[in-house]
């Protein structure tokens, strides 16, 4: 299978590269990504350097070199996780997140049309949802409602992968995952932010009233779902993947086991002015996935936590460049004040 992977230097996008290698090694994997401040080509460099994996610069919201390649490589699958990913700079400003989210989704669609793609698997999130209250889960029928710039543009991203289905055929899969966690996930998210700060001993900013409740999925399963769904799911088919009932955690909550893992004062956790129009619960209903290819989650929230604190403590010159580094920055933009 000649296989592109779109967002392969970032998070998830490369844990699905070393995924993907080392389960289905016979698989030509190319990996196309901008890297922006999100990408970091280390992540995969082991693969890229050794030759195993293709890597090219490229950005999907450029039309002609996504159509250039595409004609070049003639990919049968595209997995799509290219992304602007972040709900927090998407309420500074939502044009890249239109501009790669939307118009990149479209030119890749044009593109797999234009050479046959057989599958184009579109990565995309639980939260074009919207919000939840205390109880319920979003299943697939659920309305598309949209809350931040972020999640509006992963819909609109989602319409258009419909859009090409019904219109031109195109043999098309959605995912709509929850929060992930794990290695190699930028430290502006909440897991690892919280983890590097109380490691460097610096607060940690938690918004609101703390209260907010997201379901937390260990990110080789999130790579498990999306390989089951590449084989055998079904062409048209959104599907939710998510954490089981154990692991939807209020933020305080996390906080408070990432202190104490860490052997530090659960006084770092500092209520901070809360995020605009913040979601205040994600959680998926994953039983279409369960009865199509029999996924469910396998690694328990603790354990997996315990398991990224290994990674972050053990990987502490790869955060700590990100760090000192343009992030800095947004940093002091976002968080002073608050
Ligand atoms: P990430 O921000 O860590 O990585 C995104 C990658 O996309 C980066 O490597 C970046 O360089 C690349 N990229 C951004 N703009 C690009 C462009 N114009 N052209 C080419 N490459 C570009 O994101 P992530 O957390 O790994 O998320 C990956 C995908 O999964 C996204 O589509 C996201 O919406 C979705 N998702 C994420 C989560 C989560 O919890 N992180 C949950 C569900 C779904
Ligand atoms: P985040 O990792 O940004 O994911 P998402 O907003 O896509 O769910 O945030 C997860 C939760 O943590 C969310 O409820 C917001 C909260 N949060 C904080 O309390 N403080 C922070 O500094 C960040 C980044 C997030």
């Amino acid at each position: 299978m000649n296989v592109l992977i779109t967002g392969g230097a970032g998070f998830i996008g490369s844990n699905l590269v070393h995924y993907l290698h080392d389960h289905r090694p016979d698989w030509k994997i190319t990996v196309v990504d901008a890297l922006t401040y999100a990408g970091n080509l280390h992540n995969i460099s082991s693969l890229v350097d050794a030759g195993k994996v293709t890597f090219v610069k490229c950005d999907i919201s450029d039309a002609e070199s996504v159509h250039a390649l595409f004609e070049k490589d003639q990919f049968e699958m595209v997995f799509h996780l290219a992304a602007e990913s972040h709900v927090d700079r998407s309420i500074h400003s939502a044009s890249e997140f239109v501009r790669t989210n939307v118009l990149g989704t479209q030119n890749l669609l044009d593109a797999s049309l234009a050479v046959g793609v057989k599958r184009f698997m579109h990565i995309s999130t639980d939260e074009v949802y919207g919000s939840l209250g205390a109880t319920g889960k979003f299943t697939e029928l659920t309305p598309l409602d949209p809350t931040s710039p972020y999640a509006a543009s992963k819909a609109s991203s989602d319409l258009l992968v419909e859009a090409f289905h019904k219109t031109h055929g195109l043999d098309t899969i959605i995912t709509r995952c929850t929060n992930n966690y794990g290695p190699y996930q930028f430290p502006e998210k909440f897991i690892p932010l919280f983890i590097s700060n109380a490691m460097e001993d610096k607060s940690l900013p938690l918004y609101g009233d703390g209260m907010n409740v997201r379901s937390w999925l260990y990110v080789t399963d999130h790579c498990d779902a999306l390989l089951l769904l590449s084989e055998q799911g079904e062409s048209g088919q959104a599907y939710n993947i998510g954490g089981d009932d154990d692991a939807e955690i209020p933020n305080k909550v996390v906080a408070e086991a990432i202190c104490s893992a860490l052997d530090k004062p659960s006084a770092l956790i500092q209520l901070v002015t809360d995020r605009l129009a913040h979601d205040r619960r994600y959680a998926v209903d994953f039983s279409k996935i369960h009865q199509a290819v029999g996924w469910e989650p396998s690694v328990p929230f603790e354990d997996g936590l315990l398991r990224t604190i290994a990674w972050y403590q053990e990987n502490r010159s790869w955060w700590e460049e990100i760090k000192s580094g343009d992030y800095r920055d947004y940093y002091e933009r976002h968080y002073s004040g608050r």
